[in-house]
């Protein structure tokens, strides 16, 4: 089992949107060097703010980042590149040549808007226990994108996965008292994470109110937070938007 150490928490900024707009004019772009708004300036401008990672989500329907996203993005210096994937051939021979720094499996379904619910580790640990090991064999760091549940991180830890993102969706939807029980799920979640050896990630619909919640679940390390960002640089600009996440992470 490996410890990990705590590094306070650090933000991963998740870009996909920025592709949205892009694909919104140019569906079926192939080359994002040539057209706005540039995914790589995205990156950059979210790095020079101060976030540390990078996240992309390359769905099957490449309704928004592009595989030439993914291989431009690895190239670039500076950041540290977190691809979201789910566990499928293609994607995975694609993950195993551009070599990300971290790879997050995640459940994808072509229906739905956004990653909805966390991926069922348990019950098919062969087959993400064998992704896992080909991806970390090839020296990424893996991450299960699951609902916090002990039985979830349980079989993460048995795949040999390095960390979990716990998804916040559910406590993000809650209100008043059914809030209040998600982050009790989270906290426990968390600490049981923990106990078995994993980095402690989280992400999904946190946003400029309810991190101030989110930032009192213990062991956190990441927190990749994509929309509610690339909303808010709508109006103050994404260098804005991102210090001002990092700013409200840090307690201010
Ligand atoms: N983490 C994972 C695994 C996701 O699938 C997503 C959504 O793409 C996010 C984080 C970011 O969620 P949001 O856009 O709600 O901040």
């Amino acid at each position: 089992m490996t410890t990990h150490v705590q590094r306070g928490l650090q933000l991963g900024v998740n870009i996909d949107h920025v592709a949205t707009v892009r694909q919104a004019r140019y569906p079926g772009l192939l080359d994002s060097h040539t057209c706005e708004p540039s995914i790589l300036e995205a990156a950059a401008a979210c790095v020079r703010a101060g976030a540390v990672g990078i996240t992309v989500h390359l769905r099957a329907d490449r309704r928004h980042i592009q595989d030439a996203d993914v291989y431009q993005l690895r190239e670039k210096e500076g950041v540290r590149l977190n691809l979201e994937m789910g566990n499928t051939p293609e994607i995975l021979a694609i993950a195993l040549r551009v070599l990300p720094a971290e790879v997050c499996l995640v459940p994808e379904s072509r229906e739905e808007i956004t990653t909805e619910g966390g991926l069922a580790v348990a019950g098919h640990e062969r087959a993400l226990g064998e992704t896992v090991s080909r991806l970390r064999g090839a020296g990424v760091r893996v991450s299960m994108f699951i609902e916090p549940d002990l039985k979830q991180i349980e079989a993460s830890a048995a795949v040999g996965a390095d960390m979990v993102e716990l998804h916040t969706g559910a406590f993000a939807n809650a209100q008043g008292a059914a809030r209040e029980r998600e982050l009790e799920r989270l906290t426990k979640a968390a600490d049981f994470s923990q106990k078995a050896g994993l980095q402690v990630n989280a992400g999904h619909g946190i946003n400029y109110e309810n991190i101030g919640l989110i930032r009192g679940v213990p062991h956190l390390c990441d927190l990749n937070i994509g929309h509610s960002i690339v909303s808010r640089a709508l109006f103050v600009g994404l260098e804005a938007a991102v210090r001002e996440m990092l700013g409200l992470m840090a307690g201010a």
